[in-house]
């Protein structure tokens, strides 16, 4: 009885496979830095993009550079920290689009504090938007994909979620959490056609380090533990996300990708 394995065949349009081209993709945070990125790379690589964010302008900028590459796009306010309000964007994104192929879940915020000088709201804040409206996003958006049957949902990590810093307490909690969380969501969604990953980047030249960026030694500290010896551009995230948002990457699920210029490699 034969393998099989000699019989296996490449895939049609092979060459194609990292193309977005007729997807419909929803990205959150997609007013700045990392999350204005994936949304612009995305319709680059051919998907139609609605842009949400809690940043109404934002938002606009992000949807009117889409429209001038020739790409449907679609601008919402919304926080995701508010369950109807999540709620609210995923009728308003069906009535817009008929459906979503791909959803990226990105805000996230920091709390820079030894823990003996972080105050129990301040740990909650970065819990409720890292982690529960993470939550709300994959949930919302999830059930739609699950009874479509078809889908990828990306989760913004970081590398704070698989290693630890000083004072990181709350975003080295909510990031830990959110690479579990979308090992759970891989799981339970893997039977219904959606794949769940995240994404774990280093650090990026984005407003959310400018704390970093601004203090010499801090930066010179930071810079020190990254083999390739710099922040990465914001745009280095587009391939790692147009990865996890393609066919390219069909037998993935539940892992993380690490992109940190080799710093968690030592
Ligand atoms: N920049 C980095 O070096 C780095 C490294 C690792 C992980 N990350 C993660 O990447 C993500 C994006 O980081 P960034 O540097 O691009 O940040 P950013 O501050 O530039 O962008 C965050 C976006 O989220 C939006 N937002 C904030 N609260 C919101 C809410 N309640 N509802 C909807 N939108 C909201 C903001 O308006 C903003 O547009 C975060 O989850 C962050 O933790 C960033």
């Amino acid at each position: 009885m034969s393998s099989g394995i000699e019989q296996s065949e490449l895939p049609e349009g092979l060459q194609e496979i990292f193309r977005l081209d007729g997807q419909r993709a929803v990205v959150t945070g997609a007013a700045s830095g990392l999350g204005k990125m994936i949304a612009l790379g995305f319709a680059h690589f051919g998907a139609d993009v609605a842009c949400l964010d809690i940043d109404q302008e934002g938002a606009r900028a992000t949807e009117e550079e889409i429209s001038n590459l020739g790409h449907k796009s679609l601008a919402l306010q919304v926080d995701v920290r508010d369950w109807e309000s999540v709620l609210s964007s995923v009728q308003e994104v069906e009535a817009w689009a008929g459906g979503v192929d791909i959803v990226v879940n990105v805000p996230g915020i920091n709390q820079r504090k030894p823990v003996l000088e972080l105050e129990p709201e301040e740990f909650s804040e970065v819990l409720e938007l890292n982690l529960k409206g993470l939550f709300h996003c994959a949930k919302a958006y999830g059930e739609l994909m699950v009874s479509a049957r078809r889908g990828k949902i990306i989760n913004m990590a970081s590398v704070l979620g698989l290693i630890a810093m000083e004072r990181q307490a709350a975003y080295a909690s909510s990031k830990g959490a959110v690479v579990q969380l979308t090992k759970v969501l891989a799981l339970e969604f893997a039977p219904h056609n959606v794949q769940v990953n995240a994404l774990a980047p280093g650090y990026f030249t984005t407003p959310l380090v400018r704390q970093i960026m601004e203090d010499e030694a801090w930066y010179q500290d930071v810079v020190g533990r990254i083999a390739q010896g710099r922040f990465g551009e914001p745009w280095e995230i587009i391939g790692p996300a147009v990865f996890l948002a393609s066919r390219a990457s069909s037998f993935v699920t539940g892992t993380t990708l690490i992109i940190d210029g080799g710093w968690t490699a030592a």
